[in-house]
């Protein structure tokens, strides 16, 4: 069976782009492939993170993954930092790596914003890490929002790299999964801007733990603009707010937006907010009331990530040693 690894930082306000980008996908997956999801704690840490705020985020993501379908027995969920693999390949990559290639991530660029010197080395060397987690398991394939895509192909050119310079094929080309309706869901409050945990207008996002009346409330007020719904896709030619409503209204409905075109095109926007309202709040209470009873259960959401970490570290351990025989490691 191939292999599946992906990942979610914990840095708290985990949102619907998170979900129907990336989360609620992998409950979709678990029948056909070997799943490993990881909440990724170490690169939580190239941002400054209150520690005691870091543990409840972490146990908020694993409890989100939980919560969302994804069942803990027959996939593995572990938070990063339990599997010292991933750090000692990060390192590994970071000399295989070039610092041309790194240069050019956008993520890097936004984050560091314009004090580049002031952003951690950490917050540079990011996409090493990422490709480190999912290569340290030689998984395949990983599912994700299309903001992910660079630090893929990024990881494809570190895989490449490797076994060209050591004359092997030990690491496989690894391929995105980026699927759904809502590979990028933009902000509520602006539609050239994707929705973020870091946005400092709460109005701009619906977090997974939002009760009925936030979720109701952020959609009434969401941007939009004064023209009825259009017909078609075609429609939405510079109108990025309409085109983002619709397509979170597609994918909670698991529909295409040709499909909601058809049924609300000409529609009042007032009408149709109150529909997606209904069903945002249908769709997402449900996995934000699960959550909350899981994040409740401390002891529990901890067991699962330390039974996880144990048998993520179970498959690591023989490719990473293979990984350092390569490399010329004397072993012990
Ligand atoms: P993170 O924590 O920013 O986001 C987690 C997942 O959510 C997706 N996502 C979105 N999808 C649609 N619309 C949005 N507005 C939106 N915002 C976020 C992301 O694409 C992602 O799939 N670098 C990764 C974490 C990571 C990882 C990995 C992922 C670390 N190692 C290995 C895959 C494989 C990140 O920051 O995700």
């Amino acid at each position: 069976m191939d292999r599946i690894f992906s990942g979610v930082q914990p840095t708290g306000n985990l949102h619907l782009g998170n979900y129907l980008g990336a989360i609620r996908n992998w409950a979709r997956l678990q029948d056909d492939y070997d799943c490993i999801f990881c909440v990724v704690d170490m690169h939580a840490i190239t941002v400054w993170q209150d520690p005691r705020e870091l543990v409840r985020n972490t146990r908020e993501v694993a409890a989100a993954m939980i919560a969302a379908g994804v069942d803990p027995k027959r996939n593995i969920i572990f938070n990063q930092s339990q599997v010292p693999a991933h750090a000692e390949l990060a390192w590994i990559f970071n000399c295989v790596a070039r610092m041309g290639w790194l240069n050019r991530m956008t993520q890097f660029k936004e984050k560091a914003g314009k004090h580049k010197e002031n952003a951690s080395v950490g917050l540079f060397a990011y996409p090493n890490l990422m490709a480190a987690d999912i290569l340290v398991y030689k998984a395949t394939h990983v599912p994700v929002g299309e903001d992910q895509k660079q630090h893929l192909e990024l990881t494809r050119d570190i895989a490449q790299k490797f076994n060209n310079d050591f004359g092997v094929d030990l690491f496989p080309v690894v391929e995105p999964l980026i699927f759904g309706a809502a590979t990028r869901v933009m902000s509520l409050k602006d539609g050239s801007k994707k929705m973020s945990k870091s946005d400092p207008s709460e109005m701009s996002r619906i977090t997974m733990t939002d009760d009925a009346d936030a979720i109701a409330k952020k959609i009434r007020k969401a941007r939009t603009d004064p023209e009825p719904l259009p017909e078609t896709p075609a429609g939405f030619e510079s109108r990025p707010e309409a085109a983002n409503l619709i397509g979170i209204y597609a994918a909670l409905t698991d529909q295409t937006v040709e499909d909601v075109c058809a049924e609300y095109g000409g529609a009042q926007f007032s009408t149709f907010k109150q529909a997606l309202a209904d069903l945002a709040v249908a769709k997402l209470g449900p996995v934000g009331a699960e959550m909350q009873r899981l994040m409740d259960d401390a002891a529990y959401v901890d067991g699962i990530l330390r039974d996880g970490a144990a048998r993520a570290r179970a498959i690591a351990a023989p490719i990473l040693a293979e990984v350092k025989r390569t490399v010329g490691f004397l072993e012990p």
